[in-house]
């Protein structure tokens, strides 16, 4: 196991029935990116049962956090649904992923967009500076079934803005927008025609996403993926990678089991 660290269970909270977060001790030499996942898992009779997990807490931390699913015949979510404080768990000792600032080209205001899970790597992105040092506006926008399932909705509306660290920045540059699709909410709608529509941009008081100027993050479902990434690119915006920047980039929510 020399490529894995084993880490604490430090809390865990339950969301909703099928979704839950923890966090754990970090090791001291294990680094990343905000936007970064790492393989991360629990050994099974004997072995590593790992998946990738986007990393929730910011890379300045000195513990890590985890946002997943619950699915009761899911080879790692089924377990890892019991963990309880004390418990361990074990990490990869390498993070990796496309998410990051520098595979985008400079640009006016960056959207984070996501569904379900595919929030927890804007959650380290939105407490990075450079966010905001690129970029004038830091549209974080989490779509979800219901209500319940918009994980730390809370903690970014109230906590984030009282940060000694990062709250000035979280005032003035970060604006949130949960959506709601299955039930009454004060904002409802699937994200892409959301953002085609121009009902995100008027309800929150920006311009009309912007091609030449706009840059754009997605993580979430590969249905909500292969949705949105069909908007931007009949929109003309390109798809950057680590080896050349561009107007956006894609994550895949993982775990799905
Ligand atoms: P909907 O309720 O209309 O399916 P899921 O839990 O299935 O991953 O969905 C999370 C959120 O993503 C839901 O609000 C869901 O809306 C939305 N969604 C699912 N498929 C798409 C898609 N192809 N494009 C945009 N949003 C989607």
């Amino acid at each position: 196991m020399s490529n894995l660290n084993r880490e604490t269970v430090l809390s865990v909270h339950h969301w909703t029935d099928t979704l839950f977060s923890f966090t754990t001790t970090r090791d001291p030499g294990f680094r990343f990116q905000n936007g970064q996942f790492a393989m991360i898992g629990l050994e099974v009779e004997g072995r590593p049962l790992l998946r990738a997990y986007s990393l929730v807490s910011p890379n300045f931390e000195d513990k890590l956090e985890f946002l997943s699913i619950k699915v009761k015949d899911g080879p790692l979510t089924s377990r890892l649904q019991h963990l309880a404080v004390g418990d361990n768990i074990i990490v990869g000792r390498k993070a990796t992923g496309t998410l990051l600032l520098d595979n985008l080209t400079p640009g006016r205001n960056l959207y984070l967009l996501g569904t379900g899970t595919g929030l927890a790597p804007f959650m380290s992105i939105v407490r990075d500076h450079e966010s905001y040092e690129k970029f004038e506006k830091v549209i974080l926008v989490h779509g979800c079934r219901k209500a319940g399932e918009l994980a730390y909705a809370d903690r970014i509306l109230t906590e984030f803005p009282q940060d000694e660290f990062f709250g000035e920045h979280i005032s003035r540059q970060l604006l949130y927008y949960p959506t709601v699709t299955r039930e009454p909410f004060r904002n409802r709608g699937r994200i892409p025609e959301l953002l085609e529509s121009g009902k995100l941009a008027a309800d929150i008081g920006i311009p009309q996403i912007d091609p030449r100027r706009d840059r754009v993050m997605l993580c979430g479902s590969p249905a909500f993926l292969a949705s949105l990434r069909a908007f931007l690119e009949i929109i003309g915006m390109e798809e950057g990678s680590q080896s050349e920047a561009g107007q956006f980039v894609v994550e895949k929510a993982f775990v799905e089991r």
